[in-house]
């Protein structure tokens, strides 16, 4: 199992990627009251599940896999991508989410073997969010609600995005005081991720807290703060990391003020602000670059990716904002915006691949 997969093999995982995404923003819709078509209303308790492990577990499974050119790899992506297809399917909620657990499990497995080929803070982060992934996934199988192993999903895409962050900085590297600050901070969110389950309220205050000095860190350290100076799509990519990084810090202050992350009252805004707001401004970012890296099918940069990424951000204000005040109507509204971003980002991201195949760019 030394080989890599080609391209063309990868395309079906990438397909049952977005299929969990599409039933799983239509749960989202429905739970909000939007008549969408779901194949069945038990999908709608399984909004989150096929948000976090069928869609982006999928796909971040799948760029490891790439990353890493070894066969085995990609079992995380194709398991993780079954279990989405299987509650979709109908299948009990054990089975879809036993094969998560698997896939997540084979993700640390395949992190872990990133780390020992280079051993570097940026790849234990990277291991340590997939580690938060499994811990979610097989406390959900276990039975624990979703809003318990939320702050473990919501560890697994922050530490993801924050280790790929921290090696891209690589070439302008901070200082080891820097470096060691950040250290302090990945193991505070796991601390209060674990504290979640012993003193509740303490810990998802410690999540906050740890959250908003990720959000500090990132905004100081990132070469984004460089880069939105240049031009097209490397501006692009720059506006909509900075972007992302107002929502992780504008969840953990909501967070902070009352009562603490993915609970109370402002459990949907705490949610979204992170789970939306940080993780889809940065999946739109890199999508130009991710996807070519996963397919060979490169994306010609136009423009008009302003237009979905400006909706996401005034979609989300909204979204907070009708949280706060506790108004349902605009809250509706702003959940179909929200999906509203995502669909324009998925067309523009066709219209580009279509570019730059018309353009005859393929990458090597
Ligand atoms: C795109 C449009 C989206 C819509 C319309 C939507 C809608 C919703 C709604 C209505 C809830 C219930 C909130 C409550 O109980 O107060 C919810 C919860 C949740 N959402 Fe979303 N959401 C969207 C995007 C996302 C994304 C992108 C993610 C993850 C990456 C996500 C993950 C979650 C999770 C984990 C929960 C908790 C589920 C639970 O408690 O069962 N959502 N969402």
């Amino acid at each position: 199992m030394n080989g890599d997969l080609r391209p063309v093999y990868r395309l079906p995982l990438l397909i049952l990627g977005f299929l969990a995404l599409g039933l799983g923003v239509g749960a989202g819709l429905a739970r909000l009251g939007w008549n969408f078509p779901l194949p069945s209303p038990t999908l709608l308790p399984l909004h989150g599940p096929l948000m976090i492990s069928g869609f982006l577990g999928t796909l971040i499974s799948l760029e490891r896999a790439v990353a890493l050119g070894r066969l085995w790899a990609y079992c995380a992506s194709l398991l993780t991508a079954l279990g989405g297809a299987a509650l979709i399917a109908g299948a009990p909620v054990a089975a879809g989410a036993g094969l998560m657990t698997a896939g997540s499990a084979v993700l640390v497995i395949a992190s872990l073997s990133v780390y020992l080929r280079q051993r570097a803070i940026f790849t234990a982060t990277l291991a340590l969010g997939a580690a938060s992934w499994l811990a979610g996934n097989a406390l959900w199988l276990g039975g624990l609600p979703v809003p318990e192993v939320a702050p473990w999903w919501a560890g697994f895409l922050v530490l993801t995005i924050a280790g790929e962050r921290l090696e891209l900085s690589r070439f302008l590297p901070p200082s080891r005081a820097a470096q060691r600050l950040f250290a302090a901070i990945v193991a505070s969110l796991l601390a209060a991720n674990m504290l979640t389950h012993i003193a509740p309220g303490v810990g998802r205050q410690l999540l906050a807290v740890a959250l908003l000095a990720l959000t500090l860190w990132l905004s100081r350290y990132d070469i984004a703060r460089r880069t939105v100076k240049e031009s097209g799509l490397t501006r692009f990519i720059a506006v909509a990391l900075l972007a992302a990084y107002v929502w992780l810090g504008a969840g953990a202050l909501i967070g902070l003020l009352s009562g603490g992350m993915f609970t109370g009252s402002n459990y949907d805004a705490t949610l979204h602000a992170v789970l939306l707001g940080f993780v889809f401004s940065m999946i739109f970012g890199h999508a130009p670059i991710i996807l070519p890296a996963v397919t060979r099918f490169a994306v010609a940069y136009h423009p008009a990716f302003y237009i979905h990424l400006a909706l996401l951000h005034i979609s989300i204000a909204l979204r907070l904002a009708a949280d706060l005040w506790g108004d349902g109507g605009l809250r509706g509204l702003a959940g179909l915006l929200n999906a509203g971003a995502i669909l324009v980002f998925v067309l523009n991201t066709i219209g580009g691949v279509v570019r730059g195949a018309r353009a005859g760019r393929r990458v090597a």
